[in-house]
């Protein structure tokens, strides 16, 4: 019978990943709009994604390099959104863009329509937490690196929401511990049905 129980549970463990909210917009301390990243710093593994949610103003997040922050390095590009001023910070179905992650390697981003990139608007994946490229680090190389000119025409309003989000984005708000490490805000689609199937078995 465990063994039963043991094999039933198997499989939704392989299909696990986890699901990184990320605010955009969104200040990291104070939980208020304003700049940057609400976590600025995650570790995800591969195969997991990250949901970047979009907060008022204008925004797009912009994969760069730790040695040109404010600079695209022709990666991920979530486009520009635009959200009203009068939307509450962590309104229901804000637009979101998602990143799925490839590999455990560094990952390095800034938020470019926002212009606030030299104010600390950056957003580090799997930033070494010691030697040369951290992610305090790279927000000090921000605050004087070069701004590359960004079109600022919006490609997203505030009251579209992104499909690759996909079921998984009933948007749990992001949840932080004291180290600023994001935490599984919500559960993958697949692992949920996975478990309900194991559920029903037994
Ligand atoms: C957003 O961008 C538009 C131009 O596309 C501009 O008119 C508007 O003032 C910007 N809003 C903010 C909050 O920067």
């Amino acid at each position: 019978m465990n063994f039963l129980l043991l094999s039933a549970f198997l499989p939704c463990l392989c299909a696990y990943a986890a699901v990184f909210t990320v605010g955009v917009g969104k200040d990291e301390t104070t939980g208020l709009k304003g700049v940057g990243f609400d976590p600025s710093v995650i570790y995800p593994n591969a195969g997991d994604s990250i949901i970047f949610e979009f907060r008022s103003g204008n925004h797009s997040v912009v994969q760069s390099s730790y040695d040109k922050p404010c600079t695209p390095n022709g990666g991920f590009d979530s486009g520009v959104f635009t959200v009203a001023q009068d939307v509450e910070v962590d309104a229901d179905s804000l637009p979101s863009a998602t990143h799925t992650v490839k590999d455990s390697k560094p990952m390095w981003f800034y938020d470019a329509a926002s212009g606030e990139c030299n104010d600390g608007a950056v957003f580090a994946a799997n930033a070494p937490t010691s030697g040369d490229e951290t992610a305090a680090g790279f927000k000090e190389k921000a605050s004087s690196a070069t701004v590359a000119a960004t079109s600022t025409s919006a490609t997203e309003s505030a009251t579209s929401t992104s499909d690759s989000a996909g079921p998984a984005s009933t948007s749990a708000p992001s949840q932080q511990d004291e180290n600023g490490a994001a935490s599984v805000a919500s559960w993958p689609y697949s692992y949920m049905l996975c478990l309900c199937l194991a559920v029903v078995l037994l």
